[in-house]
């Protein structure tokens, strides 16, 4: 899956991109994650990209023109692409949002940075806008390195066979069960003894029953519409 980005710190989002699971499926080639910057694609000796707000207030907001050109770039390779803007004001992202991008072959991320974007490129160029959560962050390339690794761990063969994300919170729309590795005693502190039976269907049993307490306890609202919750 292609991802590219349109930051004005490429190198910080790389940088994010080079290690553990993304960093390995970069690597292996199952992802590329492609950084345009806009400052590449000012017509100024300055290479600004960024303006005051018409109408006055506190900031400056990144400019239609130079993000036309980088998308007109962008495209001009990738013409299918699905444009994204990470913004406060989009829907929440959530796991089945993830899984969806899953299915796509390419996608671009805006990644706002000052007060955000002029408003006319996003009504007329972005598909979608997926917010990380109800606060504020400095910029997108936060928010863009989260989007990526969580649509990445949902194409085949990023994450080893032994780390499934089958079982993962919100995978089945229920937080995962708790899990215990050596040592086995700490200080008055054991394991679930069903852990150590060997005996494999009591314990998909234990960790079915473990995911729904969790999930009762700590998001109910998971549960909601479904039988678990009636
Ligand atoms: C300082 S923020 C701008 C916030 C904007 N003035 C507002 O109040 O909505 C700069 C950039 O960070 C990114 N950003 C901030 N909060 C975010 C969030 N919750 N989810 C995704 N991106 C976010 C966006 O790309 C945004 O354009």
């Amino acid at each position: 899956m292609i991802f590219n980005v349109i930051t004005l710190f490429p190198q910080e989002l790389l940088g994010m991109m080079s290690f553990g699971v993304i960093g390995r499926a970069v690597n292996d080639q199952r992802i590329k994650v492609r950084c345009f910057n806009p400052r590449d694609w000012a017509d100024n000796k300055h290479r600004r990209v960024d303006d005051r707000p018409f109408g006055g207030g506190a900031g400056m907001l990144m400019m239609y023109d130079p993000l036309y050109r980088t998308l007109k770039a962008i495209k001009e390779q990738d013409a299918d692409t699905r444009v994204i803007y990470l913004s406060p004001q989009g829907v929440p992202l959530k796991q089945a949002v993830c899984n969806q991008m899953a299915t796509q072959g390419s996608v671009t991320l805006l990644c706002g940075r000052y007060e955000g974007v002029d408003q006319r490129f996003i009504d007329q160029h972005v598909d979608q806008e997926l917010s990380l959560g109800d606060y504020v962050i400095s910029g997108g390339e936060l928010a863009a390195a989260v989007f990526i690794d969580a649509v990445s761990r949902q194409l085949p063969g990023v994450l080893g066979d032994e780390t499934s994300a089958q079982s993962d919170s919100f995978m089945a729309d229920q937080l995962a069960y708790p899990q215990y590795t050596r040592s086995e005693i700490l200080g008055q502190s054991g394991v679930p003894e069903v852990l150590l039976s060997g005996d494999h269907q009591k314990i998909a049993a234990w960790r079915a029953a473990q995911s729904l307490v969790m999930t009762k306890q700590r998001r109910p609202d998971l549960l909601e519409g479904t039988s678990e919750g009636e």
